[in-house]
């Protein structure tokens, strides 16, 4: 074999994901994580998330440059796993796209990502936090965000996910990151997978309207440390969400993102959604489709598309 000819067996071609533009995108370089959150999507038994399957630094840099060439793909989000257990790789891919982001457990300390957004995880004040991410997590994140250079020009925000166990910590939470060197507190709301039985959830979703009202109620108290548009939360009342959602996904405007997923043998895969293959779209809480369907169906802005755009039937 000529060294040519190794090297197109190596750095092998994309998975073809079809035509059309995705402004944004996702990627899972790595299935591994040091974590097992309680209440993490991308290790439910349907997704492809086997730990084994890798690709290597080379071909995943070709492929995502092939994609973004193909698909005029501007921000991408580096997740996992945890995608700091292969920080070399996603610092050299960050440089590819014009909006790079990370979202990251910050257990290996926090990256600097000058002009892009790292969103450090972070499940609610440390004794919500740590029966969900793990004993010590809080500490250890705290001491890295403390340690933080403030002026490395990277926007750093902290994300606490709301689930129906720890939503109370809420305004603890806040009051918890008050003066760490951060952008912001951003919040999400739990996606459960279909006929979710963790307690996690919230079966009714009128019992979730209430944390919705919290939530604005702080984002009013604190409009600049708390990132959320209050016209994006109110599209999440139990009475009007699955206008944005579906019951399978029907009206969901995350058509525009594409999720690659590490699947067998560390090819990509295309999920059902940013959030895995099994979710129960009904209860979804991901703030990023109401955000969306506030952006283009209030406002009338930005470019997003029905996730139906990708796939005919509900699910694959
Ligand atoms: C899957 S993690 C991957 C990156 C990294 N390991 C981390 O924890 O930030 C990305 C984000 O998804 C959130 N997440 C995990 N499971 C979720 C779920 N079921 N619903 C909503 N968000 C979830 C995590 O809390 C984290 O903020
Ligand atoms: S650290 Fe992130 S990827 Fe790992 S289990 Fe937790 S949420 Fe999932
Ligand atoms: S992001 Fe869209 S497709 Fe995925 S669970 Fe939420 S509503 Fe369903």
């Amino acid at each position: 074999m000529t060294a040519n000819n190794l090297r197109e067996t190596v750095l092998r071609d994309p998975t073809d994901f079809g035509e059309g533009d995705y402004p944004t995108a996702l990627v899972n370089v790595t299935n591994v994580c040091n974590l097992s959150c309680s209440h993490c999507f991308v290790f439910r038994d349907d997704n492809p998330a086997d730990a084994r399957d890798k690709m290597d630094d080379a071909t995943m840099l070709r492929q995502i440059e092939i994609l973004r060439d193909k698909h005029n793909i501007k921000s991408m989000l580096f997740m996992g796993g945890e995608p700091m257990i292969r920080k070399d790789l996603v610092m050299e891919a960050a440089k590819l796209f014009e909006i790079p982001a990370i979202v990251t457990n910050a257990t290996y300390g926090i990256p600097k990502l000058p002009g892009g957004l790292v969103t450090v995880s972070l499940d609610g004040p440390e004794h919500m936090n740590d029966p969900i991410r793990g004993d010590g997590v809080f500490q250890k994140v705290k001491a890295a965000v403390l340690a933080r250079d403030p002026d490395d020009d990277t926007s750093v925000m902290v994300q606490m996910v709301l689930t129906a166990q720890n939503h109370s910590g809420l305004e603890e939470f806040i009051e918890e990151v008050r003066e760490w060197p951060i952008s912001g507190v951003a919040f999400t709301f739990y996606v459960p997978r279909a006929n979710d039985d963790t307690g996690l959830a919230w079966d009714d979703l009128a019992d979730r309207d209430p944390v919705i009202d919290r939530l604005i109620a702080a984002k009013k108290k604190d409009p600049n440390l708390v990132k959320a548009n209050v016209g994006t939360l109110e599209l999440m009342y139990s009475d009007r969400c699955l206008e944005y959602t579906g019951e399978n996904g029907e009206n969901c405007l995350m058509g525009s993102t594409l999720p690659l997923y590490m699947g067998d043998g560390g090819r990509f895969e295309r999920t059902f959604c940013c959030f895995g293959n099994d979710v129960d779209c009904s209860h979804c809480g991901g703030y990023v489709v109401f955000n969306s369907a506030y952006h283009k169906q209030i406002k009338g802005e930005g470019e997003y598309h029905h996730r139906s755009r990708y796939f005919s039937k509900p699910k694959p």
